[in-house]
């Protein structure tokens, strides 16, 4: 039991120590190993630019969150993914997102650890506002409908946003863009 325990230690050691050496969050998401693409975002206002904007997508293993049609506007469900303790939310905004889905394009899913240092965005969504926060911590907000990106406070980097997909009238999440707090990178367990 005791070697086991400092093994977990030796092993979460190494992975941080080589994660600070080596690699930043951008780089992380570039090698990490994972199947990483790039999607072109969408909802996000033209700010000049021929090319469109895109944005790195990390897949992972499908798995079904739930119903359209049990999805009340304003009322989000929380669910895990792509760890079982990495927890989000689903929300129908009401309004249309970037890379929202169903019949309105409206409904999202968000990663609920604040980018900047880790903190609880649970139970802080604004559905006047359509955004989660403030963080309880230094007070970012993120904005739903544009891809997580920050509204204010100290975070610098959009929250991870959960990729969905229908079938029918059934949810399901595909894959991850962005980094979720606290992970070195979207193939690695969590680091110490
Ligand atoms: S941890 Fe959320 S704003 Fe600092």
């Amino acid at each position: 039991m005791k070697q086991s325990h400092d093994n977990q230690t030796r092993e979460r050691h190494e992975h941080g120590v080589s994660a600070r050496h080596c690699l930043d969050r951008r780089q992380v998401l570039l090698t990490g190993g994972a199947a990483v693409t790039m999607i072109a975002l969408n909802g996000v206002p033209s700010i000049g630019i021929a090319a469109p904007l895109h944005a790195l997508k990390a897949d992972y293993p499908r798995q079904k969150i739930g119903r359209i049609s049990a999805l009340k506007t304003g009322a989000p469900i929380e669910f895990t993914y792509p760890y079982g303790n990495v927890s989000n939310i689903l929300v129908r905004l009401g309004v249309p997102a970037g890379a929202g889905v169903g019949p309105q394009q409206d409904i999202v899913a968000f990663n609920q650890i604040c980018t900047h240092m880790g903190g609880p965005l649970q139970d802080t969504f604004k559905k006047e506002h359509q955004i989660l926060g403030p963080c309880p911590l230094h007070l970012t907000t993120f904005d739903l409908t544009r891809h997580g990106m920050v509204v204010s406070g100290h975070a610098t980097e959009s929250l991870p946003q959960i990729v969905l997909e229908t079938v029918g009238d059934d949810l399901y999440a595909v894959g991850v863009m962005g980094l979720v707090y606290g992970y070195a990178a979207n193939v690695a367990a969590r680091r110490a």
